[in-house]
């Protein structure tokens, strides 16, 4: 039945995948390979905050799916220069929003549990409002109403706490610190939902693009909640590596965003569709962690 709601139904589609470099966009190029014809661009072959170029390179292109995993992620960034956060996050998504209804592809676009204040105390589900605290959350919240309000096919898939092997991000960081340092200061006092952008990547594979679930707005982590002293002690164990965490509050971090103390996110539209979540982050980091080394 509810194959028969989406406009993605399982066949193998002509799929452009932008910020197709970067530690998400890559895993996916080439998890969507298998069933699908796919074109990956980054910002040399266009840039989203560029209406013209967006509106040319889909129009020459015609794919049915476009995912868009551009976005600009430097979180402290974001927030010491929040027009330019904007400009990527929210103009340039409207602009590729625009090219893609302007020739009917379907859009997947993804998004950041930075969307949510923190203030819940328990995962955030699809039906909570968003409260961004950032430059960062309140751009990729702009990113999202753009998507909402042009495309009529659409798929906003908020995900957190990346890690993978495509990319900086904090496990990576974590293990290289360990080769020079005994003891690793983490802050213990935010939580999240750690997830491996291979599993994210086939979640976007095997859910979304085959077409399982109607269109709207999903949460897609792995499943599960820690701190990122947790994650860290995690990730040190798994490695074998001796260095210790020594866990701080994020008082003692400061940083130019403020970030969520509770940004936990729960899959709940795609339980509704009877269809599981991704596996728990520990399983996944394992699997990281073996497959990394
Ligand atoms: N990383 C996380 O922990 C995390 C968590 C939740 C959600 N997400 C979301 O997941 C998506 C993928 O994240 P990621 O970590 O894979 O990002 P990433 O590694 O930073 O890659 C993003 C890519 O987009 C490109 N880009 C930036 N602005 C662009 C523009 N105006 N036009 C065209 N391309 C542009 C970047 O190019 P440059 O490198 O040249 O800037 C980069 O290659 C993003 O939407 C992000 O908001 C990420």
């Amino acid at each position: 039945m509810v194959a028969e709601m989406t406009p993605l139904s399982g066949k193998s589609h002509k799929v452009l995948v932008t910020g197709a470099r970067g530690m998400l966009g890559r895993e996916l190029c080439k998890a969507l390979s298998a069933a699908h014809e796919v074109r990956g661009v980054d910002i040399e072959d266009f840039d989203l905050t560029d209406a013209a170029a967006a509106r040319k390179a889909l129009a020459a292109e015609r794919p049915q799916v476009v995912v868009n995993c551009a976005a600009w992620t430097d979180v402290d960034g974001c927030e010491r220069d929040p027009g330019r956060a904007f400009l990527h996050n929210g103009w340039g998504t409207w602009n590729l929003a625009k090219a893609a209804a302007d020739i009917g592809a379907a859009l997947v676009h993804l998004s950041t549990d930075f969307v949510f204040d923190g203030a819940k105390g328990e995962p955030y589900t699809e039906f909570d409002l968003p409260n961004p605290l950032s430059a960062y959350g309140a751009s990729k919240l702009a990113g999202e109403e753009a998507v909402r309000s042009m495309v009529p096919h659409h798929y906003i898939v908020r995900s957190a706490w990346l890690f993978g092997s495509h990319g900086p991000n904090f496990v990576r960081t974590i293990l290289e610190t360990s080769a020079e340092r005994e003891e690793i200061r983490v802050v213990a006092d935010q939580f999240g939902s750690p997830t491996y952008t291979r599993d994210l990547a086939r979640g976007l594979a095997e859910i979304i693009l085959a077409g399982r679930v109607v269109p709207g707005t999903y949460h897609m982590v792995n499943s599960g909640v820690c701190s990122w002293a947790e994650l860290a002690a995690e990730a040190l164990r798994l490695a074998r590596r001796p260095a210790r965490v020594n866990p701080v509050p994020a008082a003692e971090w400061p940083s130019p965003a403020p970030r969520p103390a509770y940004s936990a996110l729960r899959s709940r539209r795609l339980e509704l569709q009877g269809i599981p979540g991704l596996r728990d982050w520990r399983e996944a980091l394992t699997g990281y962690i073996e497959e990394s080394s």
